[in-house]
């Protein structure tokens, strides 16, 4: 049994569906459900008993307590998290709260766990980390991408939280010995990626003939991976990574924001045509993002010479594969679209 934080969201939700669809070992899938957490991610394993589910918070040391102790996971996988720079912007106390005082939480849960633990179960425990490139700051356009050694240089608050969470964990494995891996990923898409970041806000927006906001002049650079490759690269450093070590991963793949807007668009015009025209006529440039990060991109070296891993998908097929998704999901986009994802865009866009 692992418990998995987060696993109703993006990446976790690829996470558990992946490791399932892989092994028979159960999954605790603890998740408190914000506006990004999603069962319906989740609705091919209704019934499936190798999958619980537990409505709830990482803040909530009781619960998770107690979850420790009747489930007995060899292993906590922790996606949980505020994920939007936007909203860190907009309000970043939900960013403190989760990523920061919710990783502590759940580290101090971890460690009074494993110290309870014996023999092989005690050496085998992991704490993963999953985290992010943006803990590294922004690149110039000459420099060489991240490795693991960069100096941490957050400029949002949601890189800030994600920061002091990396800290949280490293301390708690060179204080307390707890055994931990941390992983920092580039920017991950695919299906059931919420449509406030960037490609899937782009692909409902040009279905639904709305605008498509290009922050700036578009030329911020993001290192693009198919979700599916990070939940591998995840796989792949939980079960071989060394202890205390972070492990980046990403797919060499460095693309500018208009480049890939336009790469959706011509997708779109391909696979849904629009007889109003090509879709790249709704591009609108507006208002940047303050403090906006020019430049990630990732070396992945260290974990493909460690642990042999490397990504399955090119951006070619990752991005059709997911253009495609979104076509085939319209009442996945429509639900997720109700209720408060309008109160965001007004709050995001409207006086931009
Ligand atoms: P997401 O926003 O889609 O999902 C986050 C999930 O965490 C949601 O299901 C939400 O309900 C849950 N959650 C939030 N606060 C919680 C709390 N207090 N207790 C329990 N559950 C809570 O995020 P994502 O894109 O899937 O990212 C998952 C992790 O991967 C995050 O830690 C993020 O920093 C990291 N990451 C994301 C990317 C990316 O491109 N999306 C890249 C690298 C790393
Ligand atoms: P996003 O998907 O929010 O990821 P991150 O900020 O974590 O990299 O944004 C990706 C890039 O796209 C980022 O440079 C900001 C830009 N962007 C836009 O230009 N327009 C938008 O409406 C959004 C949401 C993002």
């Amino acid at each position: 049994m692992i418990l998995v934080t987060g696993g109703a969201g993006f990446i976790g939700s690829n996470f558990v569906l992946d490791w399932l669809a892989q092994s028979d070992e159960p999954v605790l899938n603890l998740d408190a459900l914000t506006y990004a957490g999603n069962l319906a991610n989740l609705a091919s394993l209704q019934g499936d008993a190798r999958h619980t589910f537990v409505h709830g918070d990482i803040c909530n040391r009781e619960l998770i307590d107690q979850l420790l102790a009747t489930h007995r996971p060899r292993a906590i996988v922790h996606f949980a998290a505020e994920s939007h720079v936007d909203r860190s912007i907009h309000g970043p106390g939900a960013f403190m709260k989760t990523n920061v005082d919710g990783t502590f939480t759940l580290l101090e849960a971890a460690r009074a766990y494993w110290q309870g633990l014996e023999g092989e179960a005690k050496a085998g425990f992991r704490f993963h980390h999953v985290s992010t490139d943006e803990v590294y700051g922004s690149l110039k356009p000459t420099d060489p991408p991240f490795a693991e050694t960069n100096p941490y240089e957050p400029n949002s608050p949601y890189s800030a939280s994600k920061a002091a969470s990396d800290h949280l964990v490293r301390a708690w494995h060179h204080t307390y010995g707890l055994p931990v891996v941390t992983t920092n990923c580039s920017n991950n898409y695919g299906p059931y990626h919420f449509p406030e970041k960037l490609i899937p806000l782009m692909i409902v927006n040009a279905l639904a003939g709305k605008p498509l906001p290009v922050y700036g002049d578009g030329q911020q650079i993001r290192d693009w991976l198919y979700v599916k490759d990070h939940c591998s690269g995840i796989r792949a450093v939980l079960a071989g990574g060394r202890l205390g070590e972070t492990y980046n991963i990403g797919g060499w793949n460095e693309q500018a924001n208009i480049d890939i807007v336009k790469i959706v668009c011509s997708l779109l015009d391909e696979l849904r045509p629009d007889a109003a025209g090509p879709y790249s006529r709704l591009i609108t440039y507006v208002t940047d993002r303050p403090g906006h990060d020019r430049r990630y991109a990732i070396d992945a070296r260290k974990i493909e010479q460690e642990l042999g891993w490397r990504p399955a998908e090119t951006f070619q097929t990752g991005i059709r594969k997911t253009v495609e998704w979104y076509l085939a999901n319209e009442a996945w986009v429509a639900e997720v679209q109700s209720g408060a994802y309008k109160d965001w865009l007004s709050t995001n866009y409207q006086a931009r």
